[in-house]
């Protein structure tokens, strides 16, 4: 693979890629009160999206493709929504820790970029991925993950990105003018919906995670 293929700041994916990278990230999420409260309103948040899902007679999924995986925080939610769960990350090391703890059970791993994914158009029933685009360092790869997701995914998306008009992007917005911050790696809702648009996706969801503390926004786009 190439620098195309993950084109984060190269420290931090050295960091996914290590083991004890892999491990601490995991270990946040046990530790960590703010990572703690962030993934019980992401799954409740995703409880809700594949309710709407049913409701839109899409309830009975073959398959879901969770990319990046990282080590299979969601894992067991998804593969509860679906008979085929595929779990993917551009770290190796992500993917076998994920694999040791979850098992093989109706599941399957791969290492894939999510830029480049190594799928056919419409191959999987939903496509999940959570927490990698505000980690691409440019507007133009942040949109082509999303038509990467768009062009695999044959009933939906659901996907986080960090939002241009969230209130943490709009102080960070200062302290790049002020104090020489790096900006965010945002998108705007608008040119969100725009992508979705062109790939034939509507949106049905956009929450803010939470309105103070956090840009991140999760959305749900459902094909046409
Ligand atoms: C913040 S973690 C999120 C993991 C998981 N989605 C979650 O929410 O717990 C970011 C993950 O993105 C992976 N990653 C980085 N660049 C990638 C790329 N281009 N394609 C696929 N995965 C990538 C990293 O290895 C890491 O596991």
């Amino acid at each position: 693979m190439t620098d195309l293929h993950s084109p984060m700041q190269p420290g931090k994916l050295q960091n996914y890629n290590s083991a004890r990278g892999a491990e601490a990230y995991k270990a946040d999420y046990r530790n960590k009160l703010h990572r703690k409260w962030s993934d019980r309103r992401e799954r409740a948040l995703l409880a809700a999206y594949f309710a709407e899902l049913e409701r839109l007679g899409h309830g009975d999924l073959d398959s879901i493709l969770d990319l990046p995986c990282g080590h299979g925080r969601l894992a067991d939610l998804l593969g509860s929504r679906c008979r085929r769960l595929i779990e993917a990350d551009w770290s190796f090391t992500m993917v076998s820790l994920n694999q040791r703890d979850h098992g093989r059970d109706g599941r399957s791993y791969c290492r894939a970029s999510a830029l480049e994914i190594p799928l056919p158009d419409r191959s999987v029933d939903v496509v999940v991925s959570f927490r990698l685009s505000h980690h691409l360092e440019t507007q133009a790869l942040r949109e082509r993950h999303l038509q990467e997701l768009f062009r695999v995914a044959r009933k939906a998306v659901i996907v986080t990105w960090f939002s241009a008009t969230s209130l943490k992007n709009v102080l960070r917005q200062v302290r790049v003018v002020l104090a020489g911050k790096k900006p965010k790696n945002v998108l705007r809702n608008a040119r969100v919906r725009e992508v979705a648009a062109a790939a034939g996706f509507a949106p049905r969801r956009a929450t803010p995670l939470f309105r103070i503390g956090s840009g991140h926004v999760l959305g749900l786009f459902v094909r046409r």
